[in-house]
């Protein structure tokens, strides 16, 4: 099945030879998928992306400061989070199962509810900003909707056949949108969910929502499973993919 094969600015004139070599052994550039045309007229509307081909493109800011500060921020938290969280279920596992307690934090229950309670005032303020500018600035609007499910299904079959484009970091594929925008609402979920178990009898409305505490408990945990899933393919992703990981650290 062939990928917007007519459509020559799949490919950007700056791709780098990498890519090229990548490609060979198909018709020229044809298989290889980047991104729509609605996709590259919104991109035109961001200003911190010159137009492809300039030369200026190579060093421009692909993620602002913001965005860097508040994702390491927010790894540190999650990683705080998941490790207390994984001691406060060994405590009354809601499967047959239980963390080892070499991957846990906090050593006992107490101790873990308190890294719990601590470490989510972090993670919420550092997401509120995450969230709030991201909003303001246009940010999301432009780098991670529209989402089409002809678009997802297409890159993620380009992602596993090795096809998928990852030559312009600032534009995002549908399968990476799609993944940010879920652990964004992962992220949600997971802090409204905690704060119904924190507070059952003072917001009893919003543990309701979840369908009561013991729902509220599962919801909690699915939430955190999601965002591990999330986590292990995140990882794994920047490290195949060249430069992105410097991307996030240095900004470009
Ligand atoms: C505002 C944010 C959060 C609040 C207020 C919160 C609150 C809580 C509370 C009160 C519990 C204890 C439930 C019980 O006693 O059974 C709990 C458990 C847990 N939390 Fe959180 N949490 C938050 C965020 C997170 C995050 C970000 C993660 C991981 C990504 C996480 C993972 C877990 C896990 C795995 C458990 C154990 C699940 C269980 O057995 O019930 N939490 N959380
Ligand atoms: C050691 C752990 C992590 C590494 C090495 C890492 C790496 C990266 C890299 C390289 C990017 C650049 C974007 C790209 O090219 O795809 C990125 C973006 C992103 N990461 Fe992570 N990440 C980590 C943990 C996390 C965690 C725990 C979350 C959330 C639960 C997360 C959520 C995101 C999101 C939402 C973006 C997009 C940000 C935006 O464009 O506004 N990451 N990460």
């Amino acid at each position: 099945m062939t990928i917007e094969a007519t459509q020559s600015h799949a490919l950007t004139p700056t791709a780098p030879a990498a890519l090229a070599s990548k490609a060979s052994g198909q018709r020229g550039n044809s298989e290889v998928r980047a991104h729509s045309a609605s996709e590259d007229a919104r991109e035109r509307a961001d200003d911190t992306r010159p137009e492809p081909g300039s030369s200026a493109r190579a060093g421009a800011v692909i993620h602002p400061a913001w965005v860097r500060v508040t994702h390491w921020v927010n790894v540190v938290a999650m990683v705080l989070m998941i490790g207390s969280g994984w001691e406060i279920y060994n405590a009354s596992p809601l499967f047959p199962f239980v963390f080892p307690r070499g991957i846990t934090l906090g050593g006992w229950l107490a101790g873990a509810l308190l890294w719990h309670f601590a470490a989510m005032w972090l993670l919420v303020v550092n997401g509120l900003v995450y969230v709030v500018l991201g909003i303001v600035t246009g940010r999301f609007q432009r780098k991670l909707v529209p989402i089409r499910p002809g678009e997802v299904l297409a890159d993620a079959k380009a992602a596993l056949t090795g096809k998928l484009a990852h030559d312009d970091l600032s534009v995002y594929n549908a399968v990476q949108k799609l993944l940010y925008l879920g652990v964004i609402l992962a992220g949600i979920v997971i802090v409204l969910s905690g704060i119904a178990i924190w507070k059952p009898v003072q917001l009893q409305e919003l543990t309701a929502l979840f369908g009561g505490y013991d729902a509220a408990r599962y919801v909690h945990f699915l939430a955190m499973a999601a965002i591990v899933g999330f986590l292990v393919v995140h990882v794994v992703m920047a490290l195949l993919v060249p430069k992105s990981l410097r991307a996030i650290i240095t900004g470009r």
